[in-house]
């Protein structure tokens, strides 16, 4: 069967499943994507017949969608989902589903698999698909994407690297990185790379710094498990957004083929000016939330959330500065933030312009004119905005800054998940918004000497409300006292967030 595949999705119960993969599928299954007779067989280890897991997704798509609910493709899509008993440390599991593919003359021959799984399983799954002949490609491609984090450390990503080699060639392998799959930063290179107007100014010689934010308002819920031996350092800035700030500060590609893509954003990685031991503490600031307010309702603490220890000093907050010394921006520092139960749940790029060179207007009632932003924002709302000033009607000269913001969804348009978009790709072969090994370890030989300072600072970390903006003191990362954590998109809170808490004495708390 050309053109169509099997998707294969281990840990098929668990909540990635659940609330992106399934729902996901039957997204792309509207949209005429899912070839005829694709099947998605969802691997999992608690006995049920197959009535029952049906039930099971069919509750996961309308708790989604609820009223929007395709009833006509639901039921199509349910046809297609298949739910196979296994264990994934088991070998006979992986004979029993070779079997099944043996046997099954209408389950199409490509088969990708998707590990969704605890990132220790990933080598022991691949080591079993190859063993039982699942990888083999005699008989139509095999694909396996691994979710992040791709190890633990640089150590760690390259053991896992070597156990991949053993069973699979780089062409197979799709590293995923989700955020690669969201709108706007696809549209990041779109705005550098299809306009002329930025172009020119994108450089040391213009831009102040840049902030990349990722903030949440949600807590860790019930992956304590996962997240307490991983901390936001490794969960959120080693992956995300340091893939944000490779597309941010990259060069123009040669073309769009992945490879030429890839290519650049692996000389940005290198670039990365690598943090000496003793500087750790200078470039880098954790925290971890305490109970709290969040949109009026009181929630616990970090240490109060199920399954994490209560001596745990892991991170639920970090902030880094980086600087890449290369041509472009030599001495322009790139400031990447995350935190779980934040004031607001946002992702934003802000660039930050330098000063104009001269002072024009010393002498009247513009005291200091206030820097140009260009700010990307990601989610809740996708859009470019310009920050720039603007004189205020009336006799005197007095300015204010007035912003040009664009949406890039319009009324009628909706923005697709990520993994949809992502799963597509897959499917199609196309590794342009997947990440290749290099990437992988040179964002860990960047964060790598932070990880090794903070795992021997085990009795003390910050705290925050949760509800706030994250520890206090974090400002002490900026360069210059001019300088400031810019929280969401609006003025009014850049604002806040500056110069006004700061002069009190509050830091960055709100
Ligand atoms: C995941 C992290 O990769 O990304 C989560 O493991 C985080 O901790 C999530 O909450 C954020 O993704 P998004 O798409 O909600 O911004």
């Amino acid at each position: 069967m050309e053109g169509t595949c099997s998707v294969v999705i281990f840990g098929a119960a668990g909540n990635l499943a659940r609330l992106k993969l399934l729902p996901s599928l039957y997204q792309l299954d509207i949209k005429d994507r899912m070839p005829d007779g694709m099947v998605v067989i969802c691997f999992g280890r608690i006995e049920m017949p197959q009535e029952a897991w049906t039930a099971e997704v069919e509750q996961m798509i309308r708790e989604k969608y609820g009223s929007d609910v395709n009833e006509m493709v639901l039921a199509r899509f349910l046809k297609r989902v298949v739910y196979f008993l296994g264990d994934h440390g088991e070998a006979e599991s992986f004979t029993n589903l070779y079997q099944l593919f043996k046997n099954t003359h209408d389950y199409p021959k490509n088969i990708v698999f998707y590990m969704s799984i605890r990132p220790a399983d990933f080598g022991i799954v691949v080591a079993h698909l190859g063993k039982a002949g699942l990888l083999d490609e005699q008989n139509g491609w095999r694909r396996v994407v691994i979710e992040k984090p791709f190890g633990y450390d640089l150590l760690s990503a390259q053991a896992l690297q070597c156990a991949l080699d053993k069973h699979l060639k780089e062409k197979q392998i799709y590293r995923i990185d989700h955020y690669l799959g969201k709108g706007t930063v696809q549209n990041v290179l779109v705005a550098r790379f299809a306009n002329l107007m930025l172009e020119p100014l994108w450089n040391r010689e213009h831009i102040d710094h840049v902030q990349i934010t990722h903030s949440e308002q949600l807590g860790v819920g019930g992956r304590a498990s996962y997240y307490d031996g991983a901390g936001a350092l490794r969960d959120m800035i080693q992956s995300h957004l340091m893939q944000l700030l490779a597309l941010v500060a990259m060069e123009p590609p040669a073309n769009m083929n992945p490879e030429s893509l890839r290519d650049e954003k692996v000389k940005v990685l290198k670039s990365v000016r690598s943090i000496p031991h003793n500087a750790v503490h200078a470039h880098s600031f954790r925290g971890q939330y305490a109970s709290g307010t969040i949109n009026g309702e009181a929630v616990d603490g970090y240490l109060e959330e199920p399954d994490v220890p209560p001596d745990s000093t892991t991170e639920t907050y970090a902030a880094i500065k980086l600087y890449i010394d290369n041509w472009r921006w030599k001495g322009v520092p790139f400031y990447l933030r995350t935190g779980k139960r934040l004031a607001e749940g946002s992702s934003a790029i802000s660039v930050r312009f330098k000063e104009p060179p001269h002072h024009l207007f010393r002498n009247t009632q513009v005291e200091r004119a206030k820097p140009n932003w260009f700010l990307f924002g990601i989610q809740p709302h996708e859009c470019m905005k310009v920050e720039m000033q603007a004189k205020v009607p009336g006799l005197e000269m007095k300015t204010r800054t007035i912003s040009l913001n664009a949406s890039f969804t319009g009324e009628d348009e909706t923005s697709s998940d990520a993994y949809e978009e992502l799963l597509l790709d897959v499917m199609n072969g196309d590794h342009s918004l997947f990440l290749r090994y290099d990437e992988v370890e040179w964002a860990w030989r960047i964060v790598d000497p932070i990880i090794k300072v903070w795992s021997t600072e085990r009795d003390f970390i910050n705290v925050y409300p949760a509800g706030s903006w994250g520890p206090r003191g974090t400002y002490r990362l900026f360069e210059r006292d001019d300088q400031f954590w810019r929280h969401g998109l609006d003025l009014e809170s850049a604002d806040l967030g500056d110069s006004l808490s700061r002069s009190r004495g509050i830091n960055d708390i709100r």
